[in-house]
């Protein structure tokens, strides 16, 4: 007889161990099925995130940023490091044990919360009275049942059509995260969120970069004035951007990539590089998973069609993360598969898509909550703006690093915070601040009327706050 669980989660990464965990504290019987492999063969939950997403991604990003400091940064301190070399290989094993913690923890947090963790893929057979077969294939076959199933397959990397990805020449984020020497000319395809900070670790490391974007504006999607200060930050460090690109064809020889472009004057370019990343997006993954056994409606992306609850049209199956709509961001697929737990336990989870924050981990850092002045505009809100540039705050001046700036958009009448957006120094730990305001419904003066710790960037927060009342205190 098939084992039987109460719940059983396909998929381990950050959207399916999570709710996993969930659901066992809830006094659920859990299954988590995961496919992932190490290099030797073994389980390594954690999905993208974890093996080749935001873990190795922030290793990577962390170890160029030292050594960008040792070349450029040391000598401003007094110290003086001449020959600074980059062991890539070093660097990449490095990574290669965060991850490692990484996976181990989560299988440790498997055991700790008696869940049952089965390595292999999970493909539903069918739909059987109370609940759902899985079958499990991997190193051992077996099928389990589950009252209730929640999907979390996570998503692929997109390739350019005709372009496969070799992860020679032609990489995808897994590719980008392990090539074993720095490459003279890097190209990438897309200025997006990987685009940048892969870009950023190459570039940090030596390579000459040059990122290939179609759209004409760049990041469209971050408030305009904090983009126009980011470019500028990339354009001083050489990270070369060309925007309204048309991508033609691609020849991928047995020295490296040609990309024949239109640039946004209409001319005709080609630019010859040793190693191409291409990020363009992701594409929700449900290969394998047999969606049609149980006739799980998928959409045109073929991402799987959820309410606003992560219920999708087959009643029992639920979905979450990268494989459903919304942003796909490790901690909103979190976030949706707690919910999802609470809501199979009769709970009433909830996911405010209001307030998922974003972080682009380049240097300067790019974060942002809420609505852009562009979005406020747009929709025809009021609203006030209030800025503070990091080059008036003397922690940033300590630190050496005065980029940037901390922006506030509230409600022109009722002064509520409607937007937050940081360029600059850690501003992927300054917007949580914005995010716990945004979820209170603060106003900016509630913000502005706070302590906030001397020295310090969070200061900046609270002074762009007092800016939207025009008073701010040092500047
Ligand atoms: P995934 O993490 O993709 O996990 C899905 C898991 O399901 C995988 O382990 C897969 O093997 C498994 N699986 C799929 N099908 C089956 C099956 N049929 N049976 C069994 N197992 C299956 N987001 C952030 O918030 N912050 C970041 O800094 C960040 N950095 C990123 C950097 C890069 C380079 C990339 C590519 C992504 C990054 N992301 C980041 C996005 C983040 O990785 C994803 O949003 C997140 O991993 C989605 O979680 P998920 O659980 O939905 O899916
Ligand atoms: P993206 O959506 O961030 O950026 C893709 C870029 O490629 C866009 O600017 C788009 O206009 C451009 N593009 C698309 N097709 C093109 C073409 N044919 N020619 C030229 N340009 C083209 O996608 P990306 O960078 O691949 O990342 C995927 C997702 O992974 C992100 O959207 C994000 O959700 C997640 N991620 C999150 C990170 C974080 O939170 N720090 C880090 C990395 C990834």
């Amino acid at each position: 007889m098939s084992k039987q669980f109460d719940v059983v989660v396909i998929g381990g990464g950050p959207g399916g161990y999570i709710a996993a965990i969930r659901a066992a504290q809830l006094g659920f019987q859990v299954a988590c099925i995961d496919e992932w492999k190490n290099a030797e063969g073994g389980p390594a939950p954690g999905g993208t995130c974890t093996n080749v997403g935001c873990i190795p991604s922030k290793a990577l990003l962390q170890s160029s940023e030292h050594f960008d400091h040792a070349n450029h940064h040391f000598a401003d301190h007094g110290i003086s490091a001449k020959d600074v070399k980059m062991d890539v290989a070093k660097m990449l094993g490095r990574k290669d044990t965060v991850v490692k913690q990484n996976n181990d923890g989560i299988l440790y947090l498997f055991k700790k919360n008696k869940i049952t963790f089965f390595h292999g893929r999970g493909t539903f057979a069918n739909a059987i009275d109370g609940g759902f077969e899985v079958k499990v294939t991997g190193k051992a076959e077996e099928s389990i049942v589950g009252k209730q199933v929640i999907i979390a397959t996570g998503s692929n990397a997109r390739a350019l059509p005709g372009t496969p990805f070799d992860e020679v020449h032609i990489l995808s984020n897994d590719g980008a995260l392990r090539m074993g020497s720095v490459p003279k000319k890097l190209a990438l395809i897309g200025s997006g969120v990987i685009g940048l900070e892969m870009g950023s670790v190459w570039r940090r490391l030596g390579a000459e970069v040059t990122i290939l974007e179609g759209l004409p504006t760049f990041l469209g999607a971050v408030d305009e004035q904090i983009a126009k200060e980011a470019k500028k930050a990339f354009d001083k460090q050489g990270l070369k951007i060309e925007l309204g690109v048309k991508v033609g064809e691609i020849s991928n020889g047995k020295k490296g990539v040609s990309i024949a472009y239109t640039n946004a004057k209409g001319e005709a370019q080609t630019l010859d590089a040793d190693k191409l990343i291409v990020s363009i997006g992701r594409v929700p993954n449900t290969i394998g998973l047999g969606a049609e056994a149980i006739g799980l409606q998928l959409d045109e992306r073929g991402a799987i069609v959820v309410d606003g609850d992560c219920k999708t049209n087959v009643p029992g199956v639920w979905a979450v993360g990268d494989v459903v709509r919304g942003p796909m961001l490790a901690h909103k697929a979190e976030e949706e598969g707690v919910a999802v737990a609470e809501r199979i336990a009769g709970q009433h989870g909830h996911v405010n898509f209001n307030t998922i924050p974003w972080v682009i981990y380049t240097s300067p850092e790019i974060a942002w909550v809420g609505r852009t002045e562009q979005q406020l505009k747009a929709d025809g809100v009021a609203y006030k703006a209030g800025t503070f540039p990091f080059l008036a705050n003397g922690r940033a001046r300590a630190l050496g690093d005065t980029t940037g700036m901390v922006k506030f958009l509230a409600d022109a009448t009722t002064d509520e915070i409607l937007g937050v957006h940081i360029v600059g120094p850690m501003a992927s730990e300054l917007i949580s601040e914005a995010v716990v305001a945004m979820e209170f419904k603060a106003s900016a003066e509630d913000i502005a009327r706070i302590c906030h710790a001397h020295p310090s960037l969070s200061e900046a927060t609270k002074e762009a706050a007092l800016a939207v009342d025009k008073r701010t205190l040092n500047f």
